[in-house]
């Protein structure tokens, strides 16, 4: 079986940043980190990205992440 390379080009096509608020330009991983760093609400995590919900789309799945993440630290914790 051949080895498979990856240059930086061809893994930053498969990497492109997944956009949660479209908005303000808050990205998936930002959403994250907000989390991890104790949101637990989508005002926290606007405000831990220096933003403003402005058409408040992406609440609904700001909320869900948040909920995504509190359910894995309760699995986790059993
Ligand atoms: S998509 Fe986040 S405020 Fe509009």
């Amino acid at each position: 079986m051949r080895p498979v390379v990856l240059s930086r080009v061809v893994l930053s096509q498969w990497v492109r940043p997944v956009y949660v608020c479209n908005c303000n330009g808050i990205r998936e991983r930002e959403v994250r980190a907000a989390i991890d760093a104790g949101a637990v609400r989508p005002k926290q995590v606007f405000d831990r990205c220096n933003a403003a919900p402005q058409c408040a789309k992406c609440v609904c799945d700001m909320r869900r992440m948040i909920q995504e993440s509190e359910e894995a630290l309760r699995f986790a914790a059993e």
